[in-house]
């Protein structure tokens, strides 16, 4: 049972991250550090939440959390959840350094910095990395090439890692397929798009980490069909072939609303220009 722990949820404000915060807090005596760039969004919890503000996708923002959390919780972070997280949705066709540079530094450098810092905070005492890694650190789906490298990035980093760490400090990975939360619209831009399936609430899955997290678990599926699909999809390639097409036809239909959105801009442009003369 995690009780009276001292413990980091990272992207606490919204979707999985709240959820497994609200699942903690179930839990008596857990206090809360709470990050994510926004946090004045995280209200209502009482005195064992508190909210912090910082870029994770920053060497800074990740050397301020720690900070904090060594000045709240007097020295020990029991556990760290490293959740905070974004995708791009999007064909990747375009030369942009800084566009691909962000995703890493947010979804892969942060949290490769954050296990070291967290071995040196813990210094020999008893500590719990969780990561949320993805389904798509296993399986890549077209509009996510770039998302799924920095999530595949993580899972080899894990893996690693997980020989080389020290006994006093238990490793654990979570892979969510799609999830009910603000994911799809920050990768989107705020577009419709159907998120590949199966689809899960946020709840669910907060509940099913905190579970695997409890049992000591090192790896954690929250969806109960993922590994047998995944399984089917090895024994019958053509279930999977059929599933990547779906998700092909879905970004083909994407890039081309945006394609139409831009000529819409440039009609409308054009339209101005004429009227001006
Ligand atoms: N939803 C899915 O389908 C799904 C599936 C598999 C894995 N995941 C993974 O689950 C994790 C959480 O995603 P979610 O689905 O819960 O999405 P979400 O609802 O968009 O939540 C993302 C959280 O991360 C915070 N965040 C984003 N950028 C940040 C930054 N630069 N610095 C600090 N905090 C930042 C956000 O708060 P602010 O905007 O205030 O910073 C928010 O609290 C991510 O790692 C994601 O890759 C999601």
């Amino acid at each position: 049972m995690i009780s009276h722990k001292n413990i980091v949820v990272t992207g606490a404000s919204s979707g999985i991250g709240k959820s497994i915060m609200e699942e903690l807090l179930k839990q008596e005596g857990n206090r809360i550090l709470a990050a994510c760039r926004r946090a004045e969004a995280i209200t209502g919890y009482g005195d064992n939440v508190i909210p912090f503000s910082c870029d994770l996708s920053t060497k800074e923002g990740v050397d301020a959390l720690f900070k904090k959390a060594e000045e709240v919780f007097d020295e020990h972070i029991d556990l760290y959840f490293c959740n905070a997280g974004a995708p791009y949705y999007e064909r990747f066709d375009y030369e942009d350094w800084d566009r691909i540079k962000h995703l890493f530094e947010l979804n892969t450098i942060s949290h490769i910095y954050t296990y070291s810092k967290y071995l040196h905070h813990l210094n020999g005492r008893e500590g719990r990395l969780i990561y949320t890694i993805s389904a798509m650190g296993e399986m890549a789906l077209p509009g996510y090439a770039l998302y799924a490298a920095t999530k595949f990035a993580m899972k080899g980093f894990q893996q690693a890692v997980r020989d080389e760490a020290p006994e006093n400090l238990q490793i654990s990975c979570v892979y969510p397929v799609s999830t009910r939360t603000n994911f799809f619209n920050v990768g989107t831009g705020g577009r419709k798009l159907t998120p590949p399936f199966p689809v899960q609430a946020p709840e669910k899955v907060g509940k099913a980490v905190v579970k695997g997290v409890n049992k000591l678990k090192e790896h954690i599926y929250p969806c109960p069909v993922y590994l047998p699909s995944k399984y089917l999809m090895s024994v019958v390639p053509p279930v999977k072939t059929l599933y990547v097409k779906a998700q092909k036809g879905k970004l083909h239909r994407f890039v081309k609303r945006l394609e139409e959105e831009k000529r819409g801009v440039i009609e409308d442009i054009k339209l101005k220009h004429e009227l001006r003369k």
